[in-house]
């Protein structure tokens, strides 16, 4: 809709109607306004999926690779298609705008959002999240790039001041949100909860002087849950949306500030237009066309996140487990009579990340079932989990769990002060979130208490555990016997999503035979699970678990038994949802539990052992040279075993390449933890790869590298400074894929910079034999730098270096080229 057509709808409304539509009417919707013909606008998280508006698994959506996966395809094309397919999934959920893509940047490895985001280099989170937003808007879906700036940690994520030279944050945090508004045309962008040198970003000058002056953005800036604390955001320029509704820090009180001249109406006029002008383009306006994004059948939904996946897969290292042999992958299918898959993941993968980038999927494939499908009836598949990964009782399994009408699961009940039960839900699950009500008909404000009633079985005989997770007051009764009646409160200082996400636990030991069942109720007494500065969280969680005590010793004893008797082991590590979530960054960048042990004690028991690595950010791996073959999946979405077992097998290649440095270990990695309250970028520019490059520092594996089934090798470069061409030829002895990478240096610069920059890449494939020729398009920015004297962008006229290959690491083409200042 044109900019005067929403000019006269905006003349349609009054002061009252224009700032109603400034804050959500609920947790994800905006309020719906007749006089202009608006309905209710819903928006959702994003990005591994698109959630909907509910936090449950009776509502089941697509679960794609985690981003980190997708921008370790380096491959735009194929994350503007996946955009397309989350475009249909949000129609399908009747949702209007997407709060994703995440561009915060792989500062550090202990960022615990690091799965929720592409890349530790800004040209390539760039690029692919300007691919995600067409992919999304070209459907007529909103997309929202997060967060707004330098919210690359969750420690003390709400109120911590990060400090960031100016030219840092232009040619680093800021790019990649210049590329997706100016390339990618993104239609709403999310203030962060942090602040950026002294002014929290809902309140940020760079929202108005930066974003919104310079790079002309025109949609919408709206608040990260929670982070609009004042009026003062309601400024000329500033924030437009406050999320969520239907309270906040606006409404009346903006009003009034208008009345009284304290906020200019003309800054409420510009906020509503965007508003509008949003709404318009997701077809939300009367007058508007509706948008349909094209639906996928589940088919085609399942073949593109299972060739999405295996395309974001990292062999890192692919080695001969004996000599006289060729690499271990893939695996000789005629060779396999019995594999083991062995590991706390291959049963229990981690498709996603925990935090508000949960979905619930329609199914998920487990390392263990995909290589079963895959490997057929011949073949036998043994697993052992080889010891626990995390002291968490886990939800109880609802096979285990049967109603007290005889169903599957559990019955919910809602009750009020009085005791009587005022609705019921049927759940085949054991983890429960409600935001904003607890259905329909069901206001929060009327439920005083919540009760799980269920039955137990055991699977085996031995000591149980039954309990609870969540925040505020519960009642366990074990077949009748008050067991658990008690207070459970978050650690000092946690952040409330940490009360979703990983909420304390207490339980009581149970004896249990096999096959007998115990009845429990479970009893909670909602209370907000923290406080977003001063406002009430209307969201209850919490979890029933159960779980059988066992012995990790003689687990990984068993594992180690049956990969010894085994042709092949495949290990399947990974981290875990205490471990790598919102809410919180890491500690610690080893495996959890005793994963290293079990992986030591496989390989030394049998050589032909693949480690499959499940974790979203980086891991250490202190016995990555011992084994012969280590890929990396990161967090795969719900085709995980399926991919895997394609690229284990050798039906497809792992199409990977580091998006993201794996340090060797922990030493000179920047800090997540803001000292009182402020957080130095100290690292300046050289983030990642850029600062293993000064410091000459070899990780454990290059930013930038993978292996594919297949050789190549790279033949000539050729073209000038704004493109070039990359010759290379395919060597092996199958089709094949690579990413040909161009970085930039300058020698003898007057100026502070990286050893060497991405400036640009392209994805070619080739037969065996076949030589290939590539372009690679070179931006302007590649040779500029931020004069923070000037304030404006320069250029060091003079010769730059392009340096051409596979990986950081490996870039034996160069060319010179001159650049005018
Ligand atoms: C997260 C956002 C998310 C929002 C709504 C916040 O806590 O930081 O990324 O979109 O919640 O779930």
């Amino acid at each position: 809709m044109h900019d005067d057509d929403l000019r006269k709808l905006l003349g349609r409304l009054d002061l009252e109607q224009e700032v109603r539509l400034l804050t959500g009417a609920d947790v994800w919707s905006l309020h719906p306004e007749p006089a202009v013909g608006l309905r209710r606008l819903v928006v959702s998280d994003g990005p591994a999926g698109v959630r909907g508006e509910r936090w449950d698994e009776r509502d089941t959506s697509a679960n794609v690779p985690s981003p980190t996966a997708l921008a370790a395809t380096w491959d735009v094309d194929r994350i503007e298609r996946l955009g397309r397919l989350l475009a249909a999934e949000a129609r399908r959920r009747g949702v209007d705008v997407v709060l994703a893509p995440t561009v915060n940047l792989h500062r550090t490895p202990y960022g615990g959002r690091h799965f929720e985001c592409f890349s530790e280099d800004p040209l390539l989170t760039g690029r692919i999240g300007v691919a995600y937003v067409r992919g999304l808007q070209d459907e007529g879906v909103g997309a929202t790039v997060k967060h707004f700036v330098a919210n690359d940690q969750e420690t003390e994520r709400f109120s911590a001041d990060v400090r960031v030279d100016e030219r840092v944050l232009r040619e680093v945090y800021l790019a990649p949100f210049e590329a997706i508004v100016r390339e990618g045309g993104v239609w709403a962008v999310m203030a962060a909860y942090n602040g950026v040198n002294g002014t929290t970003m809902t309140e940020s000058p760079l929202q108005r002087d930066v974003l919104k002056g310079e790079w002309g953005f025109d949609g919408v800036v709206v608040s990260d849950w929670f982070a609009a604390r004042s009026l003062a955001a309601a400024g000329t320029g500033l924030l437009d949306l406050v999320m969520p509704g239907p309270r906040g820090p606006w409404g009346d009180a903006l009003v009034a500030a208008v009345r009284a001249g304290e906020v200019p109406e003309s800054a409420v006029d510009d906020k509503v237009l965007r508003v509008l002008r949003l709404t318009g383009r997701v077809g939300a306006l009367e007058d508007a066309a509706g948008t349909a994004a094209t639906p996928w059948t589940e088919e085609e939904i399942s073949a593109e996140l299972r060739a999405t996946a295996a395309s974001g897969f990292v062999l890192a290292r692919n080695e001969p487990a004996a000599s006289g042999e060729g690499p271990l992958l893939p695996l000789e299918r005629r060779r396999l009579r019995r594999v083991a898959v062995l590991g706390p993941n291959a049963v229990e993968a981690r498709t996603l990340g925990g935090g508000s980038a949960t979905v619930f999927p329609p199914y998920t494939v487990s390392p263990l079932a995909g290589l079963r499908a895959a490997l057929g009836p011949d073949v036998e598949v043994v697993h052992g989990r080889g010891g626990r990964s995390t002291h968490r009782l886990p939800p109880a399994d609802p096979d285990l769990l049967r109603r007290p009408d005889g169903g599957r699961g559990v019955e919910v009940r809602f009750l009020d002060a009085g005791g009587t039960v005022l609705g019921t839900e049927v759940r085949e699950a054991a983890a429960f979130t409600w935001q904003g009500s607890y259905g329909p008909d069901l206001p929060m404000d009327r439920v005083r208490s919540v009760e799980v009633h269920t039955r137990v079985r055991a699977e085996e005989d031995g000591t149980h555990r039954i309990g609870v997770s969540g925040v505020g007051p519960f009642r366990v009764t074990v077949g009748g016997e008050i067991r658990l009646d008690t207070r459970i409160s978050l650690p000092p200082g946690a952040d409330p999503v940490e009360g979703m996400v990983r909420p304390p636990q207490e339980s009581v030991a149970v004896q249990l035979r096999t096959g007998e069942e115990v009845e429990v109720v479970v009893g909670h007494v909602p209370e907000p699970a923290g406080d977003f500065e001063g406002t009430d969280v209307e969201s209850v969680t919490f979890q029933v678990n159960v779980a059988r005590d066992t012995d990790d010793d003689a687990e990984v004893e068993q594992a180690v038994a049956l990969a010894r008797d085994a042709d092949v082991a495949v290990v399947v590590v990974g981290t875990t949802e205490e471990v790598e979530s919102e809410g919180f960054d890491r500690d610690s960048l080893a495996l959890p539990g005793r994963q290293d042990d079990l992986v030591r004690r496989v390989v030394e028991a049998n050589p032909r052992t693949v480690v499959v690595v499940n974790s979203g950010a980086p891991v250490l791996l202190p016995w990555a040279d011992d084994v012969p073959a280590v890929l990396l999946t990161w967090f795969p979405g719900q085709e995980c075993g399926n991919a895997l077992a394609d690229v284990l097998l050798g039906a497809t290649e792992p199409g990977g390449r580091l998006p993201v440095t794996w340090p060797a270990d922990e030493e000179c990695l920047p800090s997540p933890r803001p000292v009182e309250g402020t957080l130095r970028y100290d690292e300046g520019l050289f983030v990642g790869h850029r600062r293993h490059d000064r410091d000459g520092r070899e990780p454990r594996f290059r930013f930038g590298s993978g292996l594919g089934y297949t050789s190549w090798e790279f033949l000539s470069v050729e073209g000038g400074a704004s493109a070039v061409t990359v010759r290379l030829c395919n060597t092996g002895t199958r089709r094949g894929r690579e990413v040909v990478q161009v970085y930039a240096s300058r020698p003898g610069s007057a100026v502070e910079r990286p050893v060497r920059w991405l400036a640009g890449f392209a994805v070619v494939a080739a037969d065996p034999g076949e030589e290939v020729a590539v372009r690679v398009d070179l931006p302007e920015r590649t040779y500029q730098h931020w004069d923070e004297a000037a304030h404006r962008w320069a250029t060091e006229a003079g010769p730059f270096r392009l340096h051409a290959g596979p990986s950081s690491g490996v870039l034996p083409l160069e060319l010179d080229v001159q650049v005018q200042g």
